[in-house]
């Protein structure tokens, strides 16, 4: 069934999108290009008349429908409707850096703060609600009890933003709301930031909901929900839809939400295919977001574990792995001779005794309704419980190795899942009696002691543009996360459920990355002027070390490790980088005039003294890679460290370095008269590349801080 593609779509492989080939090449068609002109231009000028001139002389009469949206706050130009030939002249005229085709996307407890350490008595800054967060997504239920305003006074004056949305009423919690839709995509109910998916209600509440007593699913993760920083403002851009969601609205989200003054960006939305910084609209409005002093936290991705699956890997963006919390949810089913068996998912439905019978593949429409009904059926795939629920079955179990054994899914009707060893069990009981029935129970929640652990769909490093950037950059909560939802929609979103819920659990990066940009708030509403590169490195360099025998893809799994947001506020040390870093990086990477320009939207250029290689961005981690099993590399990583701890403090470098790997600090010791002084250190690293990673790493510790990084060595 579709709508069973959508739940794996949206709940797993979540926050992916998926990168749709626009129409067949045809000269005549007309289809969505985003013109896109840089910075915006200097002086008085009208931008938008600008655009629309520039359009009339191409398009004519048709200037006033073709032009969809122009970008006017934050950078400069439009989106359209062309034809091949009017894309062409376009690209041709003065200020016009490149010309696109917008590509349509996909979507890629409260228990997991603590889980992270983070109690919710944790310290608070006095200007937390000074902190505005936007949130891109598939908008909000601002009715939610996690947007509740009681308490909070009218919104910082530097917000500009507006609540751009009919049926939708903003408070001084959820402070605005806009929707764009440039390209037709299918709409429940009417045009509104309204969420009808419940996504973007859940990353919204995880970032910043209040604190929500006696939250559950049907009594399952009960407890208090809240997001990261209860007191902070939410900002939604809605620019997802059922249909999927548009590049030419992603930009003019981050052209909005810049404009409007957020602090933070969070984003879980990415593309599975890599494609360079220059081709990427979401690498290219966080380089504004950055330009601007906001952080754009991002979702690594749902295709995992293939190596180097990593979506928006940009170094100027935070990139956020998905683990699992010390909570799991298992179903049992209890067959007639009492023999029980379980596996991950999540079943809120009362248990019934029922005969059970085989169902083979359960492919849509292939169950035969007279010989289902009221039975639970036995499914070789995921399709399984919908068309099982379809055909009148009153539950149904999925059997095989589907690779989803760390997480759990709700289904729409009363099913579980089991591995094939588990599987045959149940068929030779259905083989040995002639009234073969079961019963599924509801859902279990064991503790699960393996935590935290990089979840299998959770998209994998290394980074396929730049290998010598480490991505993911870190790891946070993203496997059965509970918070607010849409009554739009039910449990699953599937034909047939019923369940109209406020809150509900999922997982996914999507559910990571919201912990991420939560935590990237709250070490911003203590350091109101720390740059997005100095903030996620505080968040990098403090995370917790995971274990390398859970995740044998070590690094490339979980980045620099687990998230602490409490640790963050004072990381001691910071490596900080700003545009000019940034240029200079892309310079290295042997942009040329025309890409760099695409990425930055301004006049930067690259000469020889702005041409840094890879290892010298002033990133907090290290990594080196090389083609040749077996071939001795050096690298030099020259680094900057910023004092952001006492004022007089001496940091002792510790270098841990497997056989193969072979770090050189130079000082090993750095001593800071003041707080904010600057200093620099190269490490050398001789790395005999093999077939397996090797994984050390480098800390600078004052007694008070330590300040962690990895150093990964790899074969490309
Ligand atoms: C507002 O949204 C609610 C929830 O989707 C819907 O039931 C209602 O009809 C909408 N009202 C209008 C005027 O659109
Ligand atoms: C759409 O809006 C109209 C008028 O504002 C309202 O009557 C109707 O209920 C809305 N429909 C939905 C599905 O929200
Ligand atoms: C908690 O929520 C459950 C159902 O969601 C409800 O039955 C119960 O009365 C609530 N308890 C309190 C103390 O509010
Ligand atoms: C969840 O509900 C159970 C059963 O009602 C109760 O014992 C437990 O204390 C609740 N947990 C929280 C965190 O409220
Ligand atoms: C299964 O367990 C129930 C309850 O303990 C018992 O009444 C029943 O006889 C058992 N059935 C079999 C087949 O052992
Ligand atoms: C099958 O699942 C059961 C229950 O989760 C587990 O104990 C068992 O180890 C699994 N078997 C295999 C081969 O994975
Ligand atoms: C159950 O019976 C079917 C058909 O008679 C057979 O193909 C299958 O191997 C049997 N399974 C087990 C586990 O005995
Ligand atoms: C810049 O590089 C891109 C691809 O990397 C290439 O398509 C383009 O022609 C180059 N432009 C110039 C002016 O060299
Ligand atoms: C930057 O450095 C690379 C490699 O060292 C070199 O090939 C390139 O010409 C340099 N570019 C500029 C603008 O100096
Ligand atoms: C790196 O550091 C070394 C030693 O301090 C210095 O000689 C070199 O110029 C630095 N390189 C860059 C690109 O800054
Ligand atoms: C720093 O790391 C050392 C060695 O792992 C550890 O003993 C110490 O407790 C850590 N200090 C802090 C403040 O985390």
């Amino acid at each position: 069934m579709a709508s069973q593609i959508w739940l794996i779509f949206f709940v797993t492989v979540t926050y992916s999108l998926i990168f749709r080939d626009t129409l067949a090449a045809d000269s005549n068609d007309i289809k969505t290009y985003i013109v896109y002109m840089g910075d915006l231009p200097k002086g008085d000028l009208s931008v938008a008349s600008l655009h629309s001139n520039m359009l009339q002389k191409v398009v004519g009469s048709r200037a006033s429908t073709s032009l969809l949206r122009s970008y006017k706050r934050s950078f400069n130009g439009f989106a359209a409707k062309l034809t091949e030939d009017e894309k062409n002249r376009i690209a041709r005229m003065e200020g016009v850096v490149s010309v696109f085709p917008s590509k349509i996307m996909e979507l890629h407890t409260t228990r997991s703060w603590d889980f992270m350490g983070f109690p919710q008595d944790v310290k608070r800054a006095p200007l937390e609600s000074d902190v505005i967060v936007g949130m891109l997504d598939t908008g909000a239920w601002p009715e939610a009890d996690s947007f509740n305003d009681d308490g909070f006074g009218p919104p910082p004056s530097k917000w500009k933003g507006s609540c751009d949305s009919t049926n939708f009423t903003c408070n001084n919690k959820l402070i605005g709301a806009k929707y764009y839709r440039t390209d037709q995509r299918a709409v429940v109910g009417n045009l509104s930031a309204r969420d009808t998916e419940g996504h973007g209600t859940h990353t919204a509440s995880t970032v910043g909901g209040r604190a929500v007593n006696n939250a559950s699913l049907f009594g399952f993760a009960n407890g208090t929900a809240r997001g990261g920083v209860p007191s902070a403002r939410i900002a939604v851009y809605k620019i997802c839809w059922p249909g999927g969601c548009s590049e030419a609205d992603i930009l003019a989200a981050f052209d909005d939400a810049i404009a409007d003054g957020v602090d933070i960006i969070s984003l879980s939305v990415g593309s599975p295919f890599a494609s360079d910084y220059f081709e990427d609209s979401i690498a290219i409005g966080a380089f504004h977001s950055m330009k601007n002093g906001v952080l754009t936290s991002n979702s690594a991705g749902n295709s995992g574990p293939i190596p180097g699956s990593v979506a928006n890997y940009s170094p100027w963006s935070l990139t956020v792995a998905a683990s699992t919390i010390d909570r799991k949810f298992m179903t049992q089913i209890v067959l007639g001779n009492n023999e029980t068996y379980e596996g991950p998912a999540i079943n809120t439905f009362e248990p019934a005794i029922h005969p059970i019978v085989y169902g083979s593949t359960c492919e849509p429409g292939s169950l035969d309704p007279t010989l289902v009904k009221n039975k639970i059926v036995i499914c070789g795939s995921t399709e399984g419980p919908s068309t099982a629920l379809e055909a009148g079955a009153s539950g149904a179990v999925i059997v095989g190795d589907f690779g989803f054994e760390d997480l759990a899914f709700s289904w729409p009707l009363p099913a579980t899942y089991l591995n094939d060893t588990d599987g045959s069990a149940v068929e030779s009981y259905m083989n040995s009696t002639t009234t073969p029935s079961a019963s599924i129970l509801k859902s279990i929640q064991p503790v699960d002691k393996a935590a935290p652990a990089v979840v299998s769909f959770s998209s994998r490093g290394p980074n396929p543009i730049t290998s010598d950037i480490l991505k993911p950059d870190l790891t946070a909560p993203g496997v059965d996360i509970i918070a607010a939802w849409s009554l739009d929609t039910t449990v699953t979103g599937e034909e047939g459920d019923t369940r109209v819920v406020p809150f509900n659990i999922i997982s996914g990066t999507s559910m990571s990355c919201p912990h991420a940009s939560g935590a990237a708030a709250y070490v911003k509403s203590f350091h109101p002027t720390w740059s997005p590169a100095a903030i996620k490195s505080a968040l990098m360099t403090t995370a917790a070390t995971m274990s390398p025998t859970k995740n044998l893809d070590v690094e490339f799994a979980y980045g620099s490790g687990h998230i602490d947001p409490l640790k963050a506020i004072d990381p001691g040390l910071i490596y900080d980088a700003g545009e000019p870093d940034f240029v200079s990086f892309l310079c290295g990477q042997g942009y040329n005039a025309t890409n760099l320009k695409i990425v930055t939207g301004d006049t930067s250029s690259c000469s020889a003294g702005n041409n840094a290689t890879v290892w010298d961005l002033n990133y907090p981690s290290f990594a080196l890679s090389g083609q040749q099993a077996g071939s001795s590399i050096v690298r030099t990583f020259n680094r900057t460290v910023t004092n952001v701890g006492a004022s007089e403090s001496t940091y002792q470098a510790t270098v841990v370095a497997p056989s193969g790997l072979v770090v050189k600090v130079n000082p090993t010791s750095l001593a800071f008269k003041a707080a904010g002084e600057k200093q620099s250190f190269v490490v050398t690293v001789d790395a005999t590349i093999g077939s397996t990673t090797l994984s050390g790493s480098l800390v600078w510790s004052d007694g008070v801080h330590n300040v962690t990084s990895p150093i990964v060595a790899f074969q490309n």
